[in-house]
């Protein structure tokens, strides 16, 4: 967060103390896996000093493993850039996370409560994923679709969903989930790179009562999609949709064909073959394809499941994420599973039929751990306290959040309101790419400091670098990169050859280090505070927005002659998007420019990415190399308007430029 921001939030939140300490209370630690800071420095130690021996060991603590590994760790970060966990181990995602539980006392446990946008819920035992799963799996078998083939995804929250992804990591498919929100456009683009023959859909989502047209959608992004031969419809709300002869079949008529066995062998796989690719945004216009591998990535997943949420058996586990977002892979299906856990999984929102869903959610199922992202936080804030005061939240225990910087005026409020001040508030600082948590504090022993994500997890080792590439001293400002490899780390991007986007994306600011994107700070005392993105993405509501993508988006409507996207603070969405339009010469703005402009966004990406406010300016401030000046953008985005306050202005080719955009700024 910039000052900006900070002083933005403090302003509007007078309750919230910043500075403020909070010793984890009795009830939570007493129960707790990891029950002293003593045992978390021991371990955090040994992580770091014998990454191999310690890796090791917890690779058999906490997977099966049907071939053992040879080598723990084989990697560089260089010009040579490779990373390998467990080369030459075999094991099988969806095994550990179904069969071993079917012969560990969890057959008839509940692994998913499927709570639907009406309020019916469906449980499914252990012992029905397996079957459920395997029949999808033979399934897909059926279809032709076999090892190292892409399985795409596009599928609102339906319990399905968990099924398609545990039936691909079954028979050695790699799935890519494209999120539900996202335009036929962003599927059709991500369908294509990800080389996809199969995609598996629905024909309606339900959303806070209202129904997504996911397969008149898909349809759309099919027609470009050639290589797609099999479409699997979920039948999610009965509708009539359409259905190309030859192509779609139902998902409900496969899996109940007579040919199909409810039993399917695992393929095992190697340790590093890949699991699934989950596009995100980066500073360039392409979405980046993140390659998650088998072992490693499940073994981050479930021990930070174990410890971060320190699941117990009889615990009741809750993800609010979507799970077409790596929040949801690793924190509803894979991390909870492997640990043969009971998971929540919600189709709706928080706020519909009222804003006392979630708490009605806790009651109900007698939630004990919570994970939420800060923007629904606030919402729910807004609301008011009489929603969860009229719920017994008791069960709660633990309290996560994740996606951006807590703001301490919401932090306060999830621990008071919500976790009555008995639970502690796991702040989990973590990436798609870094496919599960990286720094957070452990239930019932870390001090939180709200805002906070605190201190690394077991094995990961951050340092903050300055621009001089030199680690910068406590207390400074600086960019978050990561020293060590960890074994849920990204291994490659799809379809890049040679690694070169993946070296220059995340090794190349600072050689020989994984370079996060964030900046980042860290106290006397150790803590990590995270301040926000400092490339060109933009965290909307936790969601990763390209600002490239956006302003591609506003090129394409007519009329456009440029455009330049930034973030700014936002109250509730932590950051919205400020798009600064050009207009073509001799063209006019006119009165819809806003609706075809925002019609652009929604039809290119999805209606997350839609622009919060336009400004409509004569020229962009460009330096004499031509290059836009966004951190001027930036600061008149979030209402700066002393130039004092601008920095150096000498590279631009026209400053007067600068004060017609601030005199031109519309109210926000
Ligand atoms: O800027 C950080 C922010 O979210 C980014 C990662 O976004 P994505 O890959 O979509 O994954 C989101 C879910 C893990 C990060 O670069 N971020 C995530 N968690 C936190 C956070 N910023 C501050 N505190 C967090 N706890």
């Amino acid at each position: 967060m910039s000052d900006q921001q900070k002083s933005q939030v403090s302003a509007a939140t007078p309750t919230a103390k910043v500075g403020a300490v909070y010793e984890p209370t009795e009830y939570v630690r007493q129960q707790s896996w990891i029950d002293s800071m003593a045992v978390y420095e021991d371990l955090y130690k040994q992580s770091i000093t014998d990454p191999e021996k310690f890796w090791g060991e917890q690779a058999q603590q906490f997977l099966h493993w049907e071939e053992p590994w040879s080598e723990v760790l084989d990697w560089s970060f260089g010009d040579d850039l490779h990373i390998n966990w467990f080369k030459g181990g075999k094991t099988n995602v969806s095994y550990n996370c179904i069969d071993r539980h079917l012969h560990d006392g969890r057959r008839n446990k509940a692994a998913l409560i499927w709570e639907s946008d009406e309020r019916r819920s469906k449980v499914y035992t252990y012992q029905s994923l397996y079957t459920r799963v395997c029949r999808l799996a033979n399934v897909l078998k059926s279809h032709g679709v076999g090892k190292g083939d892409v399985v795409a995804i596009y599928l609102p929250m339906v319990p399905e969903l968990a099924f398609a992804m545990l039936a691909c990591a079954r028979i050695g498919a790699i799935h890519a989930i494209v999120f539900s929100g996202f335009s036929a456009q962003a599927l059709r683009d991500r369908i294509q790179a990800s080389g996809a023959k199969v995609l598996i859909t629905a024909d309606n989502g339900m959303r806070g009562g209202r129904l997504n047209p996911i397969k008149a959608q898909a349809d759309e992004a099919l027609l470009e999609c050639p290589e797609v031969e099999k479409v699997i419809v979920v039948s999610r709300t009965q509708q009539q949709v359409n259905m190309e002869p030859g192509r779609d079949v139902y998902y409900h008529e496969e899996v109940a064909r007579k040919d199909i066995s409810r039993h399917c062998e695992v393929e095992w796989m190697d340790a590093d073959d890949p699991l699934f690719i989950l596009y995100t945004s980066g500073s360039t216009g392409k979405p980046k394809g993140i390659v998650h591998s088998t072992a490693g990535y499940l073994l981050g997943a479930s021990m930070t499941s174990k410890y971060v949420f320190d699941l117990h058996d009889d615990d009741v586990y809750f993800c609010t994420a979507d799970i077409g977002w790596v929040t949801g892979h690793s924190y509803i299906v894979y991390g909870p599973l492997s640990q043969g856990a009971t998971s929540v999984m919600f189709e709706g929102i928080p706020t519909y039929p009222d804003a006392g869903r979630l708490w009605d959610i806790v009651e109900r199922h007698g939630v004990n751990q919570l994970y939420m992202a800060p923007t629904a936080i606030r919402s729910l804030m807004r609301s008011g306290n009489e929603f969860p005061a009229t719920y017994d939240l008791s069960s709660l225990r633990i309290l996560g959040s994740v996606g951006e910087p807590i703001n301490p005026a919401a932090w306060e409020w999830y621990y008071h309101e919500i976790g009555h001040e008995r639970c502690s508030i796991v702040d989990t600082w973590w990436q798609t790419e870094t496919g599960a948590h990286m720094i957070t504090n452990l239930p019932g022993i870390t001090p939180m400091k709200p805002s906070s994500a605190t201190l690394p997890f077991f094995g990961v080792q951050p340092i903050v670098m300055g621009e001089d590439h030199k680690e910068v001293p406590v207390g400074e400002d600086g960019r978050l990169c990561i020293k060590f490899p960890w074994p849920s780390m990204v291994r490659h991007l799809w379809d890049d050859p040679g690694n070169a986007r993946f070296k220059e994306t995340y090794f190349s600011t600072f050689p020989g280090l994984y370079f996060s994107g964030d900046a980042a700070m860290v106290d006397e005392d150790g803590y990590f505070w995270l301040k926000g993105r400092v490339d060109d993405v933009i965290n909307v509501s936790g969601h990763r927005i390209g600002t490239a993508e956006v302003e591609a988006s506003l090129n394409s409507t007519a009329g456009v002659a440029e455009s330049a996207v930034v973030g700014f603070p936002h109250e509730i969405k932590g950051e919205g998007i400020y798009a600064y339009i050009v207009m073509k010469h001799g063209v006019e703005a006119g009165p819809e420019l806003s609706q075809r402009l925002a019609g652009a966004v929604r039809r290119n990406i999805g209606p997350i990415a839609k622009p919060d406010v336009i400004h409509v300016v004569n020229e962009l401030p460009k330096t004499r190399s031509g290059k836009i000046m966004r951190r001027i953008l930036r600061k008149i985005a979030a209402g700066i308007t002393d130039k004092e306050q601008f920095g150096d202005l000498s590279t631009l080719v026209d400053e007067s430029v600068v004060d017609e955009i601030i005199e031109t700024r519309p109210n926000k």
